[in-house]
């Protein structure tokens, strides 16, 4: 197995969009940044040098990090930030993972434009469990702001307001053929005809679950968050931020010039903009118009495909309910934790000393966020690994409650006024090594019902039911798939719904989970566990690298 060695720049990088240039965060001057290929076994060591004027960390996106927790990189979680002028280095191996990943900043919203691809080939030898593609063609669907994202950020704390939307959608950085400005570095895809390419689509927006699909092409859909999946076709697939999914796609249309487009499911604002559209082309190198290149003929008009309606829940709950894993799943079928825990918005009283005495949230108060009316803080002065590893008390509680404070009714009309303003913590869930746990995922109509993506940093875990309404256990017991259940790394909790997933707590540490919508995770939708380290040597997690930064 091999180690494969990377530096990484943090820098500010001139980058022209939409008609204006922005100094942007980026990766080696990269926007997006550079592509990661390994082969599952290998090791991964990035140094990570900053030399922007941002504290900043890089987190490597639903990677198990099995006893490498220090290498995970939430900023106050496992590490504190990597400040100006200084480095760290990542080092761990990807064990038993195939598909695609991606890595991105884990501090403030640097990753509007500090992420990158990372792809998992099978180990060198041996193939895929489909026909080998091709080609790997890597998307990552993004958002772009007119404005320093990271200014976006703080103006809406300032203010309690929802943050600035963004002013495109983006495939591999580009908003693409239908936003001003941006023809001409449109992102094409070349094909042959006759040819399957494996197009590896990760959804890097900040807020957004976006649908996507090429025009008149069929997707097989094959993997997704570095699983593999029984094979089904589908015309549109749809990620919601954090998820990735692997599809087989075949020249067998007519050559010529086709869309691929990527458009709003719902929206962190819950506004209909669904008239926004991202585009890529899909080009027949044999296409009458495109002979001679991929910028000849770019002036021919591609073929625009359909998309869903930005509320078009029926296609959602279609295309999950169709994820089944390839082989036999390993789901805990005992259970030793059994959790419940909500997801919601929030809206807290605007402080005291506040300026105007008005926030800008709904009725002079500001937005917050929660789980099981806990609004997670991070800490400041020590990551929480850290001050576990060393024993520093006062940095965080382990009373995360396992139940949300009141029973209520959380999907219908008399949701409880007292779940409307979460308290702040830092309160760590503690699970025992080896421990098999359940957590059922429950939405709240709270200010808005929302498919929240909830991403666990530290494990894979599976879905094994999802539905709408409030999550009934006797009832929706029923559902339960036991049997083939998909692994992922973040479930979409269906909009006014609930989703079950399980895992073997077998990966000693401390692990956030939260929602993959920054303005979400800013507002505090996140709690982390605790995973205790056990006594034999492999429940141990590995000792801090020498060169870990401190805060
Ligand atoms: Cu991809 Cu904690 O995030």
């Amino acid at each position: 197995n091999k180690a494969h060695h990377h530096e990484f720049i943090i820098q500010a990088t001139k980058v022209k969009r939409l008609c204006e240039t922005h100094n942007s965060i980026t990766v080696n001057g990269m926007f997006p940044g550079p592509q990661l290929v390994i082969n599952n076994g290998d090791t991964l060591v990035v140094k990570v040098i900053n030399r922007a004027r941002y504290n900043v960390t890089i987190h490597w996106h639903g990677v198990r990090q099995m006893r490498t927790g220090w290498a995970d990189g939430p900023e106050f979680v496992t590490q504190c930030p990597i400040r100006p002028g200084s480095s760290y280095t990542y080092r761990f191996t990807i064990q038993g993972q195939e598909g695609t990943l991606w890595w991105h900043a884990h501090s403030s919203w640097l990753r509007a434009t500090v992420y990158g691809s990372l792809l998992v080939l099978p180990p060198a030898g041996s193939s895929y469990p489909f026909p080998t593609p091709h080609r790997n063609v890597p998307l990552l669907l993004g958002e772009w702001w007119d404005a320093n994202p990271v200014d976006v950020l703080r103006e809406s704390i300032r203010t309690g307001a929802a943050p600035n939307i963004s002013d495109a959608y983006t495939i591999d950085g580009q908003p693409g053929d239908l936003y001003k400005c941006s023809s001409q570095d449109t992102t094409i895809v070349p094909i042959n005809v006759g040819e399957t390419i494996l197009l590896r689509v990760i959804n890097s927006a900040l807020n957004q679950p976006l649908f996507f699909t090429v025009a008149n092409h069929k997707f097989t859909v094959v993997g997704a968050d570095a699983s593999y999946l029984k094979p089904f076709t589908t015309n549109v697939i749809v990620l919601g931020p954090g998820q990735t999914t692997d599809v087989l796609i075949t020249g067998d249309q007519p050559p010529n010039r086709y869309y691929m487009a990527a458009r709003a499911y719902q929206s962190a604002q819950n506004v209909p903009f669904g008239n926004t559209t991202t585009t890529a082309i899909l080009q027949y190198k044999s296409a009458p118009c495109c002979i001679g290149g991929a910028k000849k003929g770019t002036s021919i008009k591609p073929i625009m495909p359909l998309l869903p309606a930005y509320n078009d829940t029926n296609t959602v709950t279609r295309f999950s309910q169709s994820f089944k894993s390839l082989r036999k799943a390993e789901v805990p079928t005992e259970l030793d934790e059994n959790l419940f825990i909500t997801i919601g918005l929030g809206l807290n009283n605007c402080p005291k000393n506040f300026r105007s005495r008005r926030c800008q949230g709904l009725n002079g108060t500001r937005f917050t966020a929660s789980m099981n009316n806990v609004s997670f803080a991070l800490p400041s002065n020590y990551s929480l690994l850290q001050a576990h590893h060393h024993n520093i008390p006062g940095v965080f509680t382990t009373d995360f409650p396992a139940k949300p404070p009141v029973k209520f009714d959380y999907t219908g009309s008399n949701i409880s006024r007292s779940l409307y303003q979460p308290d702040r913590g830092t309160k760590l869930y503690k699970l025992k090594y080896g421990s098999r746990v359940q957590i059922v995922l429950q939405d709240t109509g709270i200010v808005t019902p929302e498919n929240h993506p909830i991403h666990l940093h530290g494990y894979d875990f599976y879905i094994v039911a999802e539905g709408f309404g409030n999550f009934n256990p006797k009832k929706d017991i029923r559902k339960f798939n036991l049997e083939d259940p998909p692994l992922r790394n973040t479930v979409g909790v269906p909009v006014n719904g609930w989703a079950v997933i399980r895992f073997v707590a077998d990966n000693p540490g401390v692990w956030i989970m939260h929602c993959h919508l920054d303005a979400h995770i800013s507002w505090g939708l996140a709690m982390a566990f605790l995973v205790e380290n056990g006594k034999g040597l492999l429940e141990t997690i590995e000792e801090p690298p020498a060169d870990l930064p401190v805060c």
